[in-house]
């Protein structure tokens, strides 16, 4: 299979993240923080440095404020349901995912906070003066996504955070698509809270993700529990990070992750996003004669590898599955789960066809993807099509 899915989630993985996970739970599998053997105070180092490589990364100061979470969701849930309170402004913008869309459409209707939603340009960038523009002085968060998801266009977070900052309000970065490919500095862009995930750009496994959490924000835990020391107290500790990690984490998932972090460091994070624009714009150039391919938001900087196309005169989830069936290409169609990019681009409901391809895809391989796209473009008949997928 040619797999153009990178941006649901990365794949092939490093060969560090696979022998790591193969080890850790052969070898090493003990619960961090609840036991005292060996084995237990193991897993807390592995998972000490999992939390130092990600604040170096990310250049943080503290990693007592990184916290381990299952996914981006996860993180920004905690981060948005931890920080927000009765009365709250919010600004946010139309490129955002359903994992920023819904918590506060789900806060807003129930009355608690009132929500501002900042239009981006057609080609997908958030004008900062644009967000600038809304904050008041009752505006607590500023909800903002640094790489779209379906278009790959990455917004000036530097030219945002001081401002909000300067106005007293909280800079909550969906990074889910960026983190471990476009370089982020949360002391630059003024950054209180930053949400990633570990099994995209960062190339290790699903099921661990974080949320960076600045000395300025001390969010409610979004969820209690056992935290494996101070055991007495019925409330949830004081002490970061495990005030907000209660529960058994998931040490293996974040062991890889640790490992696959030291291996983009290793190969450098400018070169792997180089690779990837390199192969997007291979594709885009090449698919831009074709007047029944039309590539969104095509021309414009800085982006990461992800591209968003339609074919004319078919529906994106039809032209996935002949890639898939008769191709072998995996790619994703549809909305993405970010419904207002595509009501943008005028896509909605149908979406688009998204190719997203990683570090470890090779020219062929977009080669042959394009002439797969030129080729279910060329065919003009029901039955034609038909004949692809059997
Ligand atoms: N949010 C992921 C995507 O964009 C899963 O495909």
């Amino acid at each position: 299979m040619i797999y153009l899915d990178n941006a649901a989630t990365s794949h092939p993985k490093p060969e560090c993240v696979y022998r790591t996970m193969d080890r850790f739970l052969r070898e090493m599998s003990a619960n961090p923080g609840r036991s005292s053997h060996r084995r237990a105070t193991e897993v807390v180092r592995v998972i000490d440095r999992a939390r130092m490589n990600l604040t170096d990364l990310f250049g943080g100061d503290s990693p007592d404020r990184m916290i381990f979470t299952l996914n981006a969701t996860d993180a920004l849930n905690l981060a948005i349901k931890g920080c927000l309170a009765e009365g709250d402004h919010v600004v946010t913008t139309t490129l955002e995912h359903n994992s920023v869309l819904r918590p506060l459409h789900g806060l807003e209707r129930s009355g608690k906070i009132r929500v501002t939603r900042v239009e981006s340009s057609p080609e997908g960038y958030v004008d900062p003066r644009k967000v600038l523009r809304e904050l008041r002085p009752d505006t607590r968060m500023v909800v903002m996504v640094h790489a779209s998801n379906v278009l790959g266009t990455v917004q000036d977070l530097e030219a945002i955070g001081p401002a909000v900052r300067g106005n007293g309000s909280l800079f909550l970065v969906d990074a889910a698509q960026s983190a471990g490919i476009q370089p982020i500095d949360v002391k630059l862009a003024c950054i209180d809270l930053l949400a990633f995930t570990g099994h995209k750009a960062l190339m290790g496994p699903m099921g661990v993700g974080g949320l960076y959490v600045s000395r300025r924000v001390d969010p409610l835990p979004w969820r209690e529990g056992g935290t494996g020391g101070e055991s007495a107290p019925p409330e949830q500790p004081e002490e970061m990070p495990t005030r907000l990690e209660a529960g058994t984490p998931n040490s293996a998932g974040i062991a890889a992750l640790a490992a696959a972090v030291e291996f983009l460091r290793k190969e450098g994070i400018d070169g792997i996003r180089e690779r990837e624009v390199g192969l997007r714009n291979r594709l885009v150039e090449r698919l831009a004669g074709n007047r029944r391919i039309r590539v969104h938001a095509a021309g414009s900087q800085p982006v990461l590898g992800t591209v968003s196309l339609t074919i004319g005169g078919y529906e994106p989830a039809e032209v996935g599955a002949i890639l898939d069936q008769a191709f072998g290409i995996a790619v994703r169609t549809g909305l993405h789960c970010a419904p207002d990019v595509h009501r943008l681009l005028g896509t909605f409901p149908s979406g688009t066809i998204r190719l997203s391809p990683g570090y470890f895809t090779t020219e062929s391989e977009i080669d042959t993807a394009c002439g797969a796209l030129e080729e279910i473009a060329g065919m003009e008949t029901g039955k034609q099509r038909n004949s692809l997928t059997g």
